[in-house]
């Protein structure tokens, strides 16, 4: 039974921290923007206004790009891996003893259900941070047996790649902030964090926690703002030596141009189009169960859902009466009420994004199959929606919505190929997923697909798993070991014996 007097209090404190006045975090102290300019911050689930945050801009941004050279050079190159390690671990500690907290903030502020925020995004990344801490101890080079004539002693090292700046969205805020920090700092890098204007507070939060569980200064900076200042700013820097972002396509190639002046490190995690490809074979209920799911967690918000349905004739109409069928007994509502299923979308401007795509679906002649009820109420509601008679010239399938939006189509011919060949039709190559129970087929279809990760009857994220994409989904991968090489520079030395 859920304690509801201790949960009112825990909320009490939640809003009373959104409504704090909240500064930068920058070389380990707190201050206000140069531009002494604030930002407002809004509950998705109801549009109230719960606070502001600082908007940094150039002249704080270099400041924090200062302190994290320092730091890098200074007392974050001297210390042992291990202790970088132990302070990876003491803040994924420090975050799980506030788990409520952090669940609360990001409902809040992002609108998801708080059950969504207390099972996936809170526990996620307190995962990432041990994870990477792990590797801190065991970034190795190589020793190279090298093919020219002459005895050599020739080995490669792995150096961290510098002052990282990292750009993140709103979808899943903290667990995003996490994904950046915990291999950056693993790899002895320093960092400065931007988080998305719709979604500072649990950046917030966490660079609270940074600084009790006692990281050198500077080794962490948060400098909250707008995309267009702050985070143009740090793309534009000569002091950054590498950006990581996670949003739209569009901006990443903005930060792609940006970070050409000198030559910064660029990856990138971009949107998706992920195909859903349910074979003739499939268990079917856990296909419809897996299928909704995945378009709908998170009202649609996230860059691996699968938006494009490809089912087999055979079982086309019973997976998209299913998945209507899903949709509208959706709970769809403010992501603090305990029985939300489905939380609004971040922004009004998200939910108009959305709603306009579903009308460009139908005048473009895709008809709705199946359609929840989107909560009454001021908060930013859409309904899950599944569309059929929609093809591949359509808006609606090329573009990412990022809303709880799922095109529907079916396929007749058994061959793979063909199959794969519709599910590549995209610029996009995030994931796809797979539902068969043939084996063989299984690990063909796989093989054929461009797509970064490939799931087979299910599965999810998990920080040990390379994460990233093909074609316009982005450069380079987060998670597992290429997910923290990202953040080294292979240097090569070689010594005449
Ligand atoms: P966005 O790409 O504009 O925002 C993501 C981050 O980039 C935010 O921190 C923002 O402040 C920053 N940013 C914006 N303009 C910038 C600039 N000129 N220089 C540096 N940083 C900048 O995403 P937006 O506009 O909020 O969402 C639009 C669409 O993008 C969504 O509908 C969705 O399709 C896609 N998107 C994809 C995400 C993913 O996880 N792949 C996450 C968020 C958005
Ligand atoms: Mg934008």
């Amino acid at each position: 039974m859920p304690d509801i007097a201790k949960d009112q209090l825990a909320l009490e404190e939640a809003r009373k921290f959104a409504g704090r006045e909240h500064g930068l975090f920058i070389d380990g102290a707190w201050m206000a923007p140069r531009s002494g300019s604030t930002f407002e911050t809004f509950n998705p689930g109801d549009g109230s206004r719960i606070g502001h945050a600082a908007a940094g801009g150039e002249a704080d941004v270099d400041l924090a790009v200062r302190a994290a050279r320092a730091a890098l050079e200074g007392p974050w190159a001297d210390m042992k891996p291990s202790e970088r390690a132990r302070l990876l671990w003491r803040l994924a500690d420090a975050i799980e003893a506030h788990a409520d907290e952090f669940a609360l903030l990001e409902t809040l502020n992002n609108g998801k259900p708080l059950r969504d925020a207390r099972m996936f995004d809170v526990p996620h990344a307190v995962e990432v941070l041990r994870y990477n801490a792990g590797w801190t101890t065991k970034l190795n080079g190589e020793s190279v047996n090298l093919s020219g004539p002459g005895t050599w002693h020739a080995y490669t090292v792995r150096e961290p790649v510098g002052v990282v700046a990292a750009i993140v969205p709103w979808n899943a805020p903290l667990a995003m902030a996490v994904a950046k920090t915990a291999p950056a700092l693993a790899a002895g890098c320093t960092i400065i964090l931007k988080p998305a204007e719709q979604t500072p507070l649990t950046a917030i939060r966490l660079a609270h926690l940074v600084e009790q569980v006692g990281f050198p200064k500077g080794v962490f900076n948060l400098v909250t703002g707008l995309g267009e200042a702050a985070g143009a700013a740090l793309v534009a820097h000569a002091g950054v030596d590498k950006v990581t972002f996670t949003g739209s396509t569009e901006v990443g190639r903005l930060i792609v141009k940006g970070a050409t002046a000198n030559m910064k490190r660029v990856t990138l995690e971009l949107g998706g189009k992920t195909p859903v490809i349910v074979m003739p074979d499939a268990d079917i209920n856990r296909a419809i169960e897996g299928a909704a799911r995945s378009i709908f967690t998170n009202a649609g918000q996230i860059c691996n859902a699968g938006s494009r349905l490809f089912a087999h004739e055979s079982v086309f109409d019973a997976l998209v009466e299913g998945v209507a069928d899903f949709a509208g007994k959706l709970r769809v509502g403010p992501g603090l009420d305990p029985n939300t299923q489905m939380g609004p979308v971040v922004s009004a401007e998200q939910r108009e994004r959305v709603l306009g795509y579903i009308e460009a679906g139908l005048r473009d002649g895709a008809k709705i199959s199946g359609q929840g009820t989107a909560a009454s109420g001021p908060g930013y509601f859409v309904p899950p929606t599944v569309l059929t008679g929609t093809n591949s010239q359509m808006s609606v399938v090329r573009e990412e919505i990022f809303g709880p939006v799922l095109c529907a189509m079916s396929f007749s011919d058994r061959d793979l190929d063909a199959i794969a060949a519709q599910a590549n039709d995209t610029d996009y190559g995030l994931g796809a997923i797979v539902w068969t129970q043939n084996l063989s087929a299984a690990h063909k279809l796989a093989r054929k697909i461009k797509a970064g990760t490939v799931r087979v009857n299910g599965g999810g994220l998990d920080p040990a798993l390379p994460f990233g994409g093909f074609k316009q989904s982005g450069w380079g991968r987060e998670n597992g070991r290429e997910g923290i090489e990202a953040y080294t520079e292979v240097k090569s030395i070689a010594i005449a014996l």
